[in-house]
């Protein structure tokens, strides 16, 4: 593809910046369209001063002045109109993990678009096919810009009511942060080659163990979101009577959370949770670690009860039958390193490192798929580290594995664990080229990705 200036300058889609209005950080600014509702955003990425721990000042980025970033909301079937402005010192995109939308608007430097520089805007614009719980995320320096704060939610409602009261966003993020603040490396060349660089200050919505003041008896929606560069966290929630109602923003029919839940970076969870009587505390934990105290709180509601399932999003149901197998390996292969500075590579899919410094990679597609072909994607991972997969674009779902039993469901991001095999299927009816990685970010910077293209 072909991109110029020009033509980033004015946005891909020529809306008129008339109705911008001034310096806010965030805001509806656009009228709505004639043929159909729209949700309207400016959106600023700019350096934001927190105080993640107590007295001490850390230098984060944040979308729309807060960490993590300023909810957007869409309805499904409707229109999402961004228009991100840059206020970094340095080039950014912004990428919408898990929607499904036309590749101009997928966020990815080179092959979507050019980079947004210092002081430009991106009209971002689509439509919101599928209801469900999604994140904003820049596809630029990601281990930096992401580590620094640079992650937000986007939530896509249903088209009815649900049949949840009350619901609650909890953002999951640990920083890379030392005890005064200060950044430490977001990514280390011995741990990128390993389980990925960790942090160290586990948050919720910007917070370190908050408080969640729940109403009693009603049954309540958490939306849950690793935002994470690195960490998958392992829910429980010990007694307390939660259900699973969705995955990565498709729904399921709802299952008991049981013991822990893996949710590794980049994936989403929607829990169905029964508060207990008043003055009771539950502990959302990641493992043996406390992430949140759920604290219940008197209500004058009549109590709640789970509600049915949440209809299914519009996606292709894969036919197996006439399906074609396609196989990815992922595997550990460490280059030598040529001493130039460049990113060290340690990780392959199919024999092939992604280089994050060559703007051409995406001309190389690693497969080739035809429009609206079915595929089945053998996923074997040969390393001792799990590795969140996440196709762009597109929906896929999980079929089986050779680790753990499975029932089938849709998702954007697979949690392929160790050693493990596992099988996906789509339909290809997504026109593009699109990514197809793994989301701990310095996995991802040090070769495990690919693009697949669709024609
Ligand atoms: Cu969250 Cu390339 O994606
Ligand atoms: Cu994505
Ligand atoms: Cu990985």
């Amino acid at each position: 593809m072909n991109f110029s200036r020009r033509q980033l300058l004015g946005g891909l889609v020529g809306i008129s910046a008339a109705g911008l209005c001034g310096t806010g950080t965030a805001g509806y600014w656009l009228k709505r369209a004639d043929d159909g509702a729209t949700h309207d955003y400016e959106l600023i990425a700019a350096p934001l001063s927190l105080e993640l721990v107590k007295g001490h000042k850390t230098p984060a980025w944040a979308y729309g002045g807060s960490v993590p970033g300023m909810e957007l909301r869409a309805r499904q079937g409707d229109w999402l109109r961004v228009r991100f402005i840059n206020r970094l010192d340095e080039p950014t995109t912004v990428h919408w993990h898990g929607i499904r939308l036309p590749l101009e608007m997928d966020g990815v430097p080179y092959v979507s678009q050019l980079p947004v520089l210092p002081g430009e805007h991106f009209d971002y614009v689509f439509k919101t096919e599928d209801a469900g719980n999604f994140w904003y995320h820049p596809h630029l320096g990601s281990s930096h810009q992401l580590g620094r704060g640079l992650v937000g939610p986007l939530v896509v409602e249903e088209r009815e009511p649900s049949g949840f009261r009350h619901e609650y966003s909890l953002s999951l993020k640990t920083w890379h942060i030392d005890q005064q603040g200060a950044f430490t490396p977001f990514m280390l060349p011995r741990e990128a080659a390993r389980v990925g660089t960790r942090g160290r200050l586990t948050t919720i919505n910007g917070k370190s163990i908050p408080n969640l003041q729940l109403p009693a008896g009603q049954v309540v929606r958490l939306r849950l979101f690793n935002l994470d560069n690195t960490i998958t966290y392992r829910l429980n929630l010990p007694e307390g009577e939660a259900r699973i109602y969705a995955i990565d923003g498709h729904p399921i029919e709802p299952v008991p959370l049981g013991k822990d839940y893996w949710l590794g970076p980049g994936m989403r969870l929607d829990l169905a949770l029964k508060v207990p009587a008043a003055g009771k505390q539950l502990l959302l934990r990641n493992g043996p670690l406390r992430l949140a105290t759920l604290q219940s709180v008197q209500s004058d509601e009549t109590p709640g009860d789970f509600p049915p399932r949440l209809p299914g999003n519009p996606v292709a149901e894969p036919d197996l039958a006439r399906a074609q197998t396609l196989k990815f390996r992922f595997e550990w292969a460490a280059t030598l390193d040529d001493g130039a500075g460049s990113t060290p590579q340690y990780w392959q899919i199919n024999g092939k490192a992604w280089d994050i410094n060559d703007t051409s990679c995406a001309e190389r597609p690693i497969a080739t798929l035809k429009q609206g072909g079915h595929y089945i994607f053998e996923l074997r991972n040969l390393a001792q580290y799990q590795h969140p997969i996440h196709l762009h674009g597109m929906v896929f779902k999980v079929l089986d594995s050779n680790q753990k039993s499975i029932t089938p469901y849709f998702t954007d991001t697979y949690l392929l664990g160790k050693q493990e095999t596992a099988r996906i299927a789509l339909v290809a009816d997504n026109p593009g080229v699109w990514m197809f990685h793994c989301h701990v970010i310095d996995h991802m910077e040090t070769g495990l990705m690919a693009a697949i293209a669709v024609v």
